[in-house]
C-alpha cells in the first residue's frame, strides 16, 4: 500500500489517551479545595502521556510562559519528535475551580492542528465569544444586539425565542447580556466556569439543549474550542477583549487588530484539526471519572475536522494492570 493509499491517521484518538490520563489523575482532587494540586496532577499526567504520541508537537496554547509553568509551557516540544509537525493547545483542566470545589463540568482538553495553524493570542487573555450550530451560521453578527441575534437564531432553527437556551459564564461583566437574554424571553443557563464544554454544546447539532454560547471568556479556551467547532460544523465569532489599557496597548504594539472579528478558521486555520476532552467531574457534555475497586471509567469526546467524525469513548481503566508498567501514578 503506498502512503497515498493509506488511511489518514486520526491524532485525536492518540491525544485522547493524554486527556484520559489527566482526568484520572485530577479526579483524585475532586472537592478537596486545592486548585494548584489538582492542576499539577493533570499537567504531570498529560505531559507523560503526550510524550508517547508519535508527533512533533509544539505547545502554542499552554500553561503560560516557561518561567511560570514548569511543564506544558508555550513553545515546549511534546511528542516523540517524529512527523507530523503539529501545533498543540493544552488545557489540562478547564474548570480548575469546579474540580477544587467539587462542582460539575470540569474537563481535560487537548487540541492539535497543522503546524502554524493556531492563533497565538499573545497578551490577550480574554475574548468575546458567540457560538451557535451551523444552521444559524448566517443569522448571527457580533455587532448586533443579542436580542436581534436571538430572533435570527430562532428563525434559522425553526424554534421560538422562548424555546432558545443561552449558556453564559456567570460574571459581573455579563450583566447587560444577561438582561438582554431575559428581556428577549429566551432561557438562560449560567455556569460558574468551563466555556469549552459550553461552546461544544452550543455548536453541536447533536446536542440541541443549548442554542447559543455568549460572553467573554479565555482566549486559550477559544482556540481549543475552535478545533471542536470545525469538527462539528458549528459556527463561532470572536473578538479580543483587553482587560486594561496596558493590555490593550501591548496588543496594539504586538500588531493585534482589536476590532477584527475572528471565526473558528481564523483561530485555527487548515482543514485538519483534532480535539479531545475527558470529563473529570460529572458534566453536561461528558460524564466524570468514576472509581471502583479495579480502576476507573472515563468518558471522552474525540473529534477530527477533516472527517467530521465525533466519537464518544467510554473507557474502563484497570489500575491493577496499568500500575505494572505505566509511568503515570494511578
Ligand atoms: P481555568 O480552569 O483555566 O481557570 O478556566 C476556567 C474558565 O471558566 C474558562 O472556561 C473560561 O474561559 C475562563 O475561566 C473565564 O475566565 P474568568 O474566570 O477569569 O472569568
Amino acid at each position: 500500500m503506498s502512503p497515498e493509499e493509506r488511511p489518514d491517521r486520526n491524532l485525536a484518538i492518540e491525544i485522547m489517551r493524554a486527556t484520559e490520563s489527566a482526568a484520572l489523575a485530577a479526579a483524585r482532587w475532586q472537592g478537596r479545595g486545592e486548585k494548584v494540586n489538582g492542576d499539577q496532577a493533570a499537567v504531570d499526567a498529560m505531559r507523560k502521556m503526550l510524550d508517547t504520541v508519535h508527533m512533533d508537537g509544539t505547545v502554542i496554547i499552554g500553561e503560560g510562559e516557561k518561567d511560570e509553568a514548569p511543564m506544558l509551557y508555550n513553545g515546549e516540544h511534546v511528542g516523540t519528535g517524529e512527523p507530523p509537525k503539529v501545533d498543540i493547545a493544552v488545557d489540562p483542566i478547564d474548570g480548575t475551580r469546579l474540580l477544587a470545589e467539587g462542582r460539575p463540568g470540569s474537563l481535560a482538553v487537548l487540541a492539535a492542528a497543522e503546524d502554524g495553524a493556531m492563533f497565538d493570542p499573545g497578551p490577550c487573555v480574554y475574548m468575546e465569544k458567540l457560538v451557535v450550530a451551523g444552521e444559524a451560521k448566517d443569522a448571527v453578527d457580533l455587532d448586533r444586539p443579542l436580542e436581534g441575534n436571538l430572533d435570527a437564531i430562532a428563525r434559522a432553527s425553526g424554534k421560538e425565542v422562548r424555546d432558545l437556551t443561552v449558556i453564559m459564564l456567570d460574571r459581573d461583566r455579563h450583566e447587560d447580556a444577561k438582561r438582554a437574554v431575559r428581556e428577549a424571553g429566551a432561557r438562560l443557563q449560567l455556569i460558574t466556569d468551563g466555556d469549552v464544554a459550553a461552546g461544544v454544546l452550543a455548536a453541536w447539532d447533536e446536542r440541541p439543549e443549548i442554542d447559543l454560547l455568549y460572553g467573554i471568556g479565555g482566549t486559550p479556551e477559544g482556540v481549543s474550542l475552535a478545533c471542536a467547532i470545525k469538527a462539528v460544523d458549528g459556527y463561532m465569532l470572536g473578538r479580543l477583549w483587553p482587560r486594561s489599557d496596558s493590555e490593550r496597548q501591548a496588543a496594539v504594539d504586538g500588531g493585534y487588530d482589536l476590532e477584527s472579528i475572528l471565526t473558528a478558521d481564523d483561530l485555527v486555520s487548515g482543514d485538519d484539526a483534532f480535539f479531545a476532552c475527558t470529563g473529570i467531574t460529572p458534566g453536561q457534555l461528558v460524564s466524570g471519572v468514576t472509581f471502583d475497586p479495579h480502576g476507573a471509567v472515563t468518558e471522552s469526546l474525540v473529534m477530527r475536522s477533516k472527517s467530521g467524525t465525533v466519537r464518544t469513548i467510554r473507557a474502563r481503566h484497570r489500575f491493577t494492570k496499568l500500575r505494572q508498567y505505566a509511568s503515570v501514578d494511578y
